[in-house]
């Protein structure tokens, strides 16, 4: 099976295509991310282990399914993942949040790492990295690699953005090849900026109103 997912739900979709107009607004964006973002949890979530426990219903006593086995972390790469945690935490409300403060140099395009707070626990958890863009690839690289570093199991890293643009997904591919990558879209390419094209724009500038 490969480890790339493109999330072609019509809702997806449809909400993707209101975020990448250029005259959505900061409330708009925050609140249509936050759907998306749960509506991929829902997918991201398919595999997490079950076990049997007995229940007793108003009726019976049964054996029934319940969540097993390693817990859930969220690790937003910041700022522009934040907007992705709300929606996942509608679904896992339990899950811990970690975080990662990566920025891109804008004239190297090379991620510079400011931040890390993590659960002491993350080498028993599954760990959903997000963030909306997948560029270049250096952000998440360096994420995943910081994360690795502090005990993270690679087998328990999955990768959640919004867009992804190939030279970004062949990188993170390259760095961490058993790590599965969903995204809700793969766009053609990248500027000569960095920007994802037709991409969203700049994700953290449009969730905060920044710029
Ligand atoms: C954006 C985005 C990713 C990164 C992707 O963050 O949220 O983290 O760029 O680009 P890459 O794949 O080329 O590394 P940015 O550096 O703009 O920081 P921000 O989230 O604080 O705005
Ligand atoms: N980061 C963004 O926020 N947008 C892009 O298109 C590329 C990197």
């Amino acid at each position: 099976m490969s480890n790339f997912h493109v999330m072609d739900h019509p809702l997806i979709q449809h909400k993707l295509t209101m975020i990448r107009q250029k005259d959505c607004g900061t409330k708009v964006f925050r609140e249509v991310v936050n759907e998306i973002s749960m509506l991929m949890a829902y997918e991201v979530s398919r595999d997490l282990p079950l076990e049997d426990v007995e229940v007793e219903t108003p009726l019976v006593k049964t054996t029934l399914k319940t969540l097993a086995g390693k817990k859930v972390a969220i690790v937003p790469i910041l700022r522009a993942g934040l907007g992705m945690v709300d929606g996942i935490l509608q679904l896992i409300p339990a899950a811990k949040v970690g975080h990662v403060g990566m920025y891109r140099d804008h004239d190297t395009l090379q991620p510079v790492e400011y931040f890390v707070k993590l659960p002491s626990d993350i080498s028993e958890r599954q760990l959903f990295v997000v963030d909306p863009m997948l560029a270049t690839g250096g952000s998440a690289v360096a994420a995943i690699d910081s994360l690795i570093k502090r005990g993270a199991q690679p087998s328990s890293i999955k990768f959640c953005c919004l867009v992804a643009a190939p030279e970004g997904v062949k990188v993170l591919q390259e760095a961490h090849p058993d790590i599965h990558i969903y995204t809700a879209s793969l766009d053609e390419c990248l500027n000569q900026d960095g920007y994802i094209l037709p991409g969203l724009g700049d994700a953290g500038d449009r969730l905060f109103g920044t710029k």
